[in-house]
């Protein structure tokens, strides 16, 4: 098998040792005689799966009973619209706060249902950063404040969640779910698409504190209502069996490491090294995000033209690295480093980069 470095941004690198177990017993699941594809969502076997996986993403984020996870499907992108359905009320505000084309999506859907503000925003100037503890500023009582944890197409993360006081605060993590332990209870509500740091594409996670979902809309049709997939454990109607089950082994592989911690420090030990590679290639490089808004998993840069950005590209994939052009919206390179990808893949990409930079630079 041809050995490549998957930098992808997404679906993207899963943990070998989850898709070798779900190899390993995919005809036979649990002594079913069956594979899990084929199974009834309705089967003890499955309810288990479905159990596990909720447990281990509370345990993992140290999060309590009164948080529901929720396993949706309809991608991130239906969230933006679920989430003011569900909790943006006539009379009441939406804050937004916008770092990205993902955070003006969700923005754009808000808009669509009930009356919103931009609390704070970045796009002057290119969207190179998150905006400051003191450049935020909320309407009055706003119905929740609404951010987008990590810009997957900029390259920029929050290293310090905004003040909002008593409003609730809201986060698409679709991109750095799990990739560090954050206080996880600060938030009213956190979905993320599956993608990326999860599991397979196709299952939607949203985690909700109980005293907010309380306060969730009648009368929102049933699917697009949280209450309905809290109310049912996520088993009101089928669910994404496989991506569910292939997330709980991803999960389960994210304990053996050592949990969000030892995520932590092996997602910042290969965002170093490729910060490094990018720092040290004497502007042959530039870097889009400024260096306090960077993100440490999806690492976004220009190269002198857009031959060499094509020629760079060409290069790596001959050399195994894969999955590094950039969102077509921004151009250049992107590397995405999520939870699965290996500090060996991130180095041997930095020295790449370093043999790129001296040969063209
Ligand atoms: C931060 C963020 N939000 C939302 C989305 C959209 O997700 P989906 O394709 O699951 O709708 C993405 C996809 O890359 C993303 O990175």
């Amino acid at each position: 098998m041809r050995k490549v470095y998957n930098f992808y941004a997404g679906p993207a690198v899963l943990p070998r040792e989850a898709l070798e177990r779900a190899q390993a017993e995919l005809l036979d699941f649990a002594d079913t005689g069956m594979s899990v594809l084929e199974i009834s969502h309705r089967s003890k076997e499955y309810e288990q799966v479905n159990a596990e996986a909720m447990d281990r993403i509370r345990g993992l984020l140290g999060l309590g009973s009164d948080y529901h996870v929720l396993f949706l499907q309809g991608g991130a992108s239906t969230q933006f619209a679920m989430l003011p359905m569900n909790f943006l009320p006539g009379g009441r505000t939406a804050d937004y706060v916008l770092t990205g084309s993902w955070s003006e999506k969700a923005l754009a859907e808000a808009r669509g249902i009930g009356r919103t503000h931009v609390a704070a925003s970045t796009r002057d100037g290119g969207y190179r950063r998150v905006p400051g503890p003191d450049e935020v500023r909320l309407s009055d009582s706003p119905a929740y404040v609404h951010i987008t944890s990590n810009n997957t197409i900029y390259g920029t993360q929050w290293h310090r969640w905004p003040e909002v006081g008593s409003a609730p605060l809201v986060a698409d993590m679709s991109s750095d779910i799990m990739s560090r332990p954050i206080d996880a209870a600060r938030f009213a509500l956190i979905y993320a698409g599956a993608q990326k740091n999860l599991g397979p594409a196709g299952l939607t996670v949203v985690i909700v504190r109980d005293d907010f979902l309380r306060q969730a809309r009648e009368g929102v049709p049933t699917m697009l209502s949280y209450r309905t997939h809290a109310e049912s454990l996520s088993l009101y109607n089928t669910p994404p069996v496989f991506a569910v089950y292939l997330t709980n082994l991803v999960l389960e592989w994210i304990e053996g490491q050592g949990g969000l911690r030892a995520m932590e420090e092996r997602n910042r030990a290969k965002a170093k090294v490729v910060y490094d590679a990018l720092d040290a290639s004497d502007g042959y490089y530039r870097g889009h995000a400024e260096p306090d808004s960077r993100s440490i998993m999806n690492v976004t840069f220009r190269l002198p033209d857009e031959a060499q950005e094509r020629e760079f590209v060409s290069r790596a994939g001959e050399e195994g690295f894969v999955g590094l052009k950039g969102h077509r919206s921004v151009g250049g390179i992107r590397v995405s480093l999520y939870n699965a990808m290996t500090l060996e893949g991130a180095s041997a990409l930095a020295e790449f980069m370093g043999e790129f930079a001296r040969a063209h630079g």
